[in-house]
């Protein structure tokens, strides 16, 4: 069993493929010796293109206002404790303005599915930030919407979009959310994305409930074929006011080994160290570095929202994981061998 695991880790970095059957064995088997051997050969793979490099990205949570019930997120319409907050196009650009002095070149607005932000009223926030910081990215994490909509707000100045597929199994994805929310529309905006022109983001929450290694060989064999420029993961950890209760054990341990997984899956992938995964351990987030991540998104938002935008409970938005914490942040990842560095941080396609 351990030795096939081994070569399965061999094969995948060769090949950047396996099949279905062999993810599937691969999530199961498991074991920290496992663990190290692929974050070395992830690291090896991340070194190559990116080298010692870690790419920072400005979080602005523009708005925890959302018309979807998604039953894992604390943000979800039926959650009636949500404080509910929105920043408005002033609020934003200040961010933005903020976070340039910092250093930040990459911003990205994320924010729940709000109907006040309309084309016409996202559009003029993006193409004023554009104009603001013409040497910057804007990355957009708003959701679902039409084809025509993003295409509006690529041409507004947007550049990449995350919207992470939340599951490769239809009826996990069901599992997870509410009728009316189609895994078909989330896979449609997926490929809208990419055709337009973004470098689009997918992902997925790891120890979700009713997750099992064969929902997770889905999401790789997807990540293994739509090969996203961004690829966001991190673990899932229960909001008090949601119906999911329980975190699973483990779920460290195997987001760790899933990056690294995608990391030779797909060499290039830029690849967050998200900030669940800072929550659910105090050195997370360096973890995911020496896992293959090369990506950190430090919150931007002002801190009065911060704590308001919450998609799951302890989410840490203060000390280095506050954008101000900039220079303390630098230093930790320095202490691992890493060098943050401020520049947009395209993906490097060879
Ligand atoms: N735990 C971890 N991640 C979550 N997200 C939403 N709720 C939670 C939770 N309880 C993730 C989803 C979403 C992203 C913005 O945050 O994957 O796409």
């Amino acid at each position: 069993m351990n030795e096939i695991s081994f070569k399965l880790v061999d094969k995948i970095e060769r090949d950047h493929a396996l099949s279905l059957d062999e993810y599937e064995l691969l999530v199961k088997s498991l074991t920290p010796s496992l663990a190290s051997y692929i974050a070395k050969k992830a690291i090896k793979a991340r070194k190559r293109i990116y080298g010692d490099r870690v790419f920072i990205r400005g979080l602005i949570e523009i708005s925890n206002i959302c018309k979807n019930d998604c039953y894992y997120c604390g943000i979800r319409r039926s959650n009636k404790n949500a404080r509910r907050y929105r920043l408005s196009k002033e609020d934003i650009i200040s961010c933005c303005g903020e976070g340039y002095k910092l250093g930040f070149r990459t911003f990205v607005l994320q924010g729940g599915e709000d109907m006040y932000y309309t084309d016409s009223v996202l559009c003029d926030i993006v193409s004023a930030i554009k104009s603001a910081h013409p040497d910057c990215a804007v990355t957009l994490s708003m959701g679902e919407r039409s084809r025509q909509s993003y295409k509006a707000l690529y041409d507004s100045g947007a550049d990449r979009y995350l919207l992470r597929h939340e599951s490769a199994d239809k009826e996990h994805y069901a599992l997870l959310h509410p009728h009316e929310m189609s895994y078909d529309n989330r896979f449609r905006c997926l490929y809208d994305l990419r055709e337009i022109g973004y470098q689009v983001g997918c992902g997925f929450m790891v120890g979700s409930p009713y997750q099992t290694p064969a929902h997770i060989a889905s999401d790789l064999k997807f990540i293994e074929s739509f090969k996203p420029d961004m690829c966001g993961i991190g673990p899932f950890i229960p909001h008090h006011d949601t119906p999911f209760a329980a975190m699973s054990a483990g779920t460290l341990e195997l987001t760790c080994f899933l990056l690294s997984v995608i990391r030779l899956i797909y060499p290039n992938v830029l690849l967050p160290s998200t900030t669940a995964l800072g929550t659910i351990d105090k050195s997370g987030r360096e973890k995911g570095i020496l896992s293959g991540a090369n990506v950190v998104m430090p919150n931007l938002s002002p801190p009065s929202v911060r704590k308001k935008y919450e998609l799951y409970d302890n989410k840490i938005c203060t000390g280095e994981e506050a954008a101000s914490g900039i220079e303390q942040l630098k230093d930790k990842i320095k202490l691992i061998g890493y060098k943050i560095v401020t520049e947009r941080g395209d993906i490097i396609k060879k």
